[in-house]
């Protein structure tokens, strides 16, 4: 009997494509509303390949006995209770290091959209505001010899800290993880404590992955330490900086400007976010580019495939499942 695998969404075709040409059975569920309704179709399910969108917790596992493997189309893991996972033998693996570049990419995108004011101006023009050249005009800043801090060097952080190099901006970074000098060297940055960080940063990134330590873990006081000048961007996770605290700082000036591509009750966005100008919001689409979104899928499908293959998946979040499976 070919192994089950439940996906969840519709991702892009290359990891169902895949996993087909493994001999899996493939169940694609078109979309579902409720626990229910994904428990009901995958019962059965040896493998479940799922987004971050959907909710693993362990009333969820506890009606999958047969599940053997959960891999998560995305670097993040917050969706998964792991430790129930890990408890009934289940492995966990994710995409870590696929959307890098297409996320760093994404992340200069909405700094220099903030520096240069680049929606401000857009619908500005759009609105037909635009009567003569002026030079007092949606006067922006730049970011040329100013000071970017990176709250979490992993994959995604250091290709932000290579391109912000690029752009002749100085680096600092706070990470849970030593970072070795030599790595520190290459790319040009230097470590700094938060509160330091936040003290000299013209813009700070926060790309840590959300854990109870890093829940809000920018809040009011937080945003307080920061320039008036400066910017915060988010593309990690949106309950890493406290929406209501945020809003307050941007409607009074206490930071300047402010990108998210994620929220704290996302898909909902507080009405008072939405209103503010001097903010840049993306729908989390900062890993959305065709061929990132198509090799998170490939990755995603791979994992399963290797698990059943016998080979140790290259990324597990629970490696010591595997471990105790063989
Ligand atoms: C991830 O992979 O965790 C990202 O949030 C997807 O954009």
């Amino acid at each position: 009997m070919p192994h089950r695998v439940i996906v969840t969404h519709h991702i892009p075709e290359e990891g169902p494509h895949l996993l087909r040409e493994h001999g899996f059975r493939v169940i694609q569920l078109d979309h579902f509303d409720t626990h229910r309704e994904l428990l009901a179709k995958a019962k059965r399910a040896d493998a479940l390949l799922c987004l971050l969108t959907d909710r693993i917790d362990d009333a969820v596992l506890a009606m999958l006995p047969r599940l053997r493997i959960l891999s998560n189309y995305a670097v993040g893991f917050d969706n998964v209770d792991v430790r129930s996972a890990t408890r009934r033998g289940i492995l966990v693996t994710n995409t870590p290091g696929v959307p890098s570049n297409t996320v760093a990419e994404h992340v200069i995108a909405m700094m220099l959209g903030l520096t240069t004011r680049l929606v401000e101006a857009d619908a500005f023009t759009r609105a037909g505001k635009y009567h003569g050249w002026d030079p007092l005009l949606l006067l922006g800043t730049d970011v040329v010899h100013k000071t970017l801090g990176i709250m979490g060097l992993g994959n995604i952080g250091k290709l932000i800290a290579l391109k912000a190099r690029g752009l002749g901006m100085q680096v600092l970074y706070t990470d849970a993880a030593p970072v070795s000098r030599s790595v520190q060297k290459s790319l040009g940055v230097k470590p700094a404590t938060m509160k330091q960080l936040l003290k000299k940063s013209d813009v700070v990134v926060t790309m840590v992955p959300l854990m109870p330590s890093t829940r809000h873990l920018i809040a009011e006081k937080e945003l307080r330490m920061m320039k008036k000048n400066a910017f915060i961007i988010n593309a990690a996770r949106g309950p890493v900086i406290k929406e209501v605290a945020l809003v307050h700082a941007l409607q009074r000036g206490i930071i300047r400007g402010a990108a998210l591509d994620v929220f704290e009750f996302e898909p909902r966005i507080s009405s008072a976010l939405r209103k503010l100008r001097n903010v840049i919001l993306t729908p989390h689409t900062a890993s959305a580019s065709a061929e990132t979104r198509a090799n998170m899928s490939i990755s995603a499908a791979q994992n399963v495939v290797d698990f059943f293959a016998g080979k140790k998946p290259a990324h597990t979040v629970n490696p010591q499942v595997f471990r105790t499976e063989r």
